[in-house]
């Protein structure tokens, strides 16, 4: 079942039905002012940081849910409601939300009102604009009440959600007509405020939740809009909430239109006052003013579609099939983005309150967004590197405010010096930007410590070089890329962190998936070395490339398939001897895309196995089979029910590993195959099984242990988004960012016969066709750059700013 559309011309996903299985929410915002809002309008604003700057009140785990939000009330008669249906829930004759790249609309109409919110952060500033207009298409005259509302956070949202006996006192607010300044904490260390403003003519207005909604009263009916308009109320402590009241006067077809905005301000401290105890609000006039001027709106509409245009115009697909092309050139990407400036802070799953940014899902987000991107991305790559140990180990996360290292996780998840070496090797394939190998990062955030860039690279490698287990595989640490696999960790207490609990590595458990790692990014730190002229310290590195490659095809391998680990005590993790967990899909992806067994036949049976054993009509699961009791030697996987999480759910993160895996072997339509499972726009229609967002991916999806097989969770903020990306742009599509220029390399469905990719590659554009006329999954048969036939399918870099037209013949 379906709850909307896509609509591609305006690339945008239209919901028809506001009581959707889930809230289906959007992002607003891409610089430092952010906003999600949700398609019946809920959700919050922050600056920057979710936690420590955030500007309205989100309640998780609310009920009903999606409580909070910018909410648009209007009185017509006796009839009160939403136009985006909630929190009043009357039913609504018309209901329509758009979401947008960077923006939302929201129209409801009832009896004969027509009411349209549009939201959009202006690209360049720190606010959220709604521009509401309201359209009488009945035949007779209207007169509403219409009233803008939000309720404001005290700033710190953990602190705002706990500390009652300070946070009811503090509460502070300055008036004027049609503005509402937010100033807790204003008058001693804080040097920011928030403004609530309109620029339509305001009758009243409240600033004490008390008096608007009222101490018993419900946000579904406020009883300052019951009892017939707003009081004029001053918030002294308790709640600060916006809100106010405009009179809506309309002939038939008569529209009126006004702008709301919800903005950030920062005042330098010397200007923090323009009078003892008030505010210096002249850069919040600024503001207001730059969009009080006629069309300064629609600019910004403007803005943020250029803005999109040329972010999304990097790559293109035309391949006849609608849901792939709308996935690649829109969604897909624009998840990426979502993912760069999100991390993993602030989504309908993720409170913003808790983790900061990881190492390991920072680097692989930029498989994602470096194309579109490059700059941020080398800053990116810089900030995470400075947070590496000297001795190559890493701090798990890192905090977005400070870029300092997050002492309460620490280190000692093995695999991520390993990333680092993905990320930037991804950077360079990209850009072939070298100059940032040099650039001087220290390490553990330490000037002093600084090195150039490669000697961190150096460090990742030699990390994992040098931590080795008895079976000549790494060492595991705390756990690997699955964080739930605590296998040195033994917690017996509830409420212990399964990430921190227990040593941060034993001398004994292994892991088989870092080793694929180390064989994949270790060939690509090897391969930058010989470029730069390293050649000894290529060679010795190859050598111990090799000698780990040699472990996991003996000590790895299970006969059927790669094994997942060996526990502190030595025994097999995903082996055949395992009554449950006998297979998981990472190390049949990782070990498969570093070409491990790919001439000896153990690659191929082991995507075999993952296909008898792991698949499902909704993807495939992480491992089978699930675990069904707590095991203290596993750790948290074994804490998860069967079927959720890392417990053989559908861990949409490493379905694209096999599909890059099947890519690599040159099987093409089991590649789509599995690509297609999980991607969104293909599984729209079960909609009210998937239950979220039909337009982005989840993190996971129940698996078919699960009593709810096939519904996702935790969507959004994902690891998935770059790397279903990556394996349909590159794996399928094939068009590869190498060192040395741009490969053509697709593996696509045999019945495809052709397509075309539009790539910036390095400043300069390419105009693929690909051609297939004898039905190949692979291989490439002649590649001609501007009508001259290439030898072999790698493009050198054309100079920035040329065109080219390249065309491939397949077989
Ligand atoms: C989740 C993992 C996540 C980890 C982060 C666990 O509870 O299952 O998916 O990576 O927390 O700390
Ligand atoms: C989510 C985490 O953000 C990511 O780092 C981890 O790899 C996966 N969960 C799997 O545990």
């Amino acid at each position: 079942m379906k709850y909307g559309y896509f609509d591609d011309e305006r690339r945008e996903y239209v919901i028809t039905a506001p009581r959707t299985p889930l809230p289906w929410i959007n992002y607003l915002g891409s610089e430092d002012f952010f906003t999600l809002i949700s398609n019946t309008a809920g959700g919050y604003s922050f600056y920057r940081d979710a936690r420590l700057r955030r500007l309205t009140r989100y309640r998780y785990n609310n009920s009903p849910t999606d409580s909070e939000g910018f909410r648009l009330y209007i009185r017509d008669g006796d009839t009160l409601w939403n136009p985006g249906w909630q929190p009043v829930k009357t039913e609504l004759d018309a209901y329509e939300c758009r979401h947008g790249l960077g923006y939302t609309v929201i129209t409801g109409e009832k009896n004969g009102l027509r009411a349209t919110q549009e939201f959009l952060v202006p690209p360049g500033d720190n606010c959220l604009l709604c521009r509401v207009t309201l359209e009488n298409v009945s035949a007779g005259k209207k007169t509403a009440e219409v009233y803008p509302y939000v309720e404001f956070c005290l700033w710190d949202a953990m602190d705002d959600s706990s500390n009652f006996q300070r946070n009811f006192s503090i509460g502070e607010v300055e008036t004027e007509p049609g503005v509402i300044y937010h100033k807790t904490e204003y008058r001693e260390r804080r040097d920011h405020y928030a403004v609530f403003w309109t620029d339509a003519e305001v009758k009243a207005f409240d600033t004490a939740r008390d008096a608007f909604i009222g101490v018993y009263g419900s946000p579904a009916a406020p009883e300052a809009v019951m009892n017939g308009g707003c009081t004029g109320s001053i918030a002294h402590g308790w709640a600060p909430v916006g809100a106010v009241q405009i009179g809506a006067d309309l002939s038939s077809g008569e529209t009126m239109s006004f702008l709301v905005g919800l903005g950030y301000i920062e005042n330098r401290p010397e200007e923090k006052f323009s009078a003892p105890g008030v505010i210096n609000k002249a850069p919040a006039r600024a503001m207001m003013d730059r969009y009080r001027a006629p069309g300064a709106f629609d600019a910004a509409l403007t803005a943020l579609g250029q803005r999109w245009e040329a972010l999304l115009s990097g790559y293109r697909a035309d391949t006849g099939a609608e849901k792939l092309d709308r996935m690649v050139n829109i969604w897909n990407q624009y998840q990426c983005m979502v993912t760069f400036n999100m991390s993993r802070s602030a989504s309908y799953f993720e409170s913003g309150m808790g983790r900061g940014m990881g190492f390991r899902d920072s680097c692989q987000d930029l498989l994602g967004f470096v194309h579109m991107i490059p700059e941020r991305a080398r800053e990116r790559i810089l900030d995470i590197a400075a947070t590496q140990f000297p001795d190559g180990s890493a701090y798990h996360q890192y905090q977005p405010l400070t870029k300092k290292g997050n002492l309460a996780v620490g280190s000692g998840f093995n695999d991520d010096p390993l990333w680092l070496i993905a990320g930037t090797d991804a950077y360079l394939r990209e850009t072939g930007d070298w100059s940032i190998l040099d650039e001087s990062v220290p390490f553990d955030n330490d000037e002093s410590l600084a090195r150039p860039l490669l000697e961190h690279l150096r460090r990742s490698f030699n990390y994992t070089r040098t931590h080795m287990g008895p079976h000549g595989l790494p060492l595991i640490g705390r756990a690997d890329w699955n964080d739930c696999l605590n296998l040195n960790c033994f917690s017996s207490q509830p409420g212990e962190s399964f990430q921190t609990t227990g040593p941060s590595e034993g001398p004994v458990a292994e892991s088989v998936f870092i080793a694929g790692m180390f064989v994949k990014y270790g060939r690509a730190y090897t391969d930058i070395c010989r470029r730069l002229g390293l050649t000894e310290e290529a060679d010795a590195g190859d050598a111990a490339i090799a000698a780990a490659e040699a472990a996991v095809l003996s000590a790895g391998w299970d006969g059927e398939w790669f094994r997942r680990a060996y526990d502190a005590f030595g025994n097999v993790v995903g082996g055949k001897e395992c009554e449950e967990g006998q297979i998981f899909i990472e190390p049949q992806g990782m070990c498969v895309m570093a070409g491990i067994g790919k001439e000896t036949g153990q690659a191929a049976r082991a995507l075999d196995s993952v296909k008898e054993r792991l698949d499902t009509k909704y993807g495939i699961v992480l491992l089978q089979p699930a675990y069904t009791g707590y095991r203290l030697e596993l750790g948290e996987i074994t804490s998860y029910p069967p079927g959720y999480k890392e417990n053989a759910g559908i861990f949409c993160h490493n379905n694209p590993w096999i599909v890059c895996a099947e890519a690599e072997l040159g099987r093409g339509d089991r590649a789509f195959e599995v690509y297609r499972r999980t991607a969104p726009a293909y599984i729209e229609d079960i909609s009210e099984i998937h239950r979220t967002e039909p337009y982005v991916y989840s993190q996971m999806i129940a698996g078919k242990d699960a009593p709810t097989f096939g519904e996702g969770k935790n969507s959004w903020l994902t690891g998935t988004a770059a790397w279903t990306f990556l394996s349909v742009s590159q794996a399928i599509l094939g068009v590869k960012p190498t060192l040395d220029g741009l490969m053509i390399d697709p593996c696509i469905p045999g019945r495809v016969k052709g397509y075309t990719v539009t790539r910036r590659f390095r400043g300069a554009v390419y105009h693929i066709r690909v051609d297939n006329p004898q039905g190949a999954e692979h291989g490439v048969k002649e590649l001609y750059l501007d009508g001259k036939l290439l030898q072999g399918n790698v493009i050198p870099a054309q100079s920035p700013g040329t065109e080219v037209s390249v065309r491939v013949i397949m077989g």
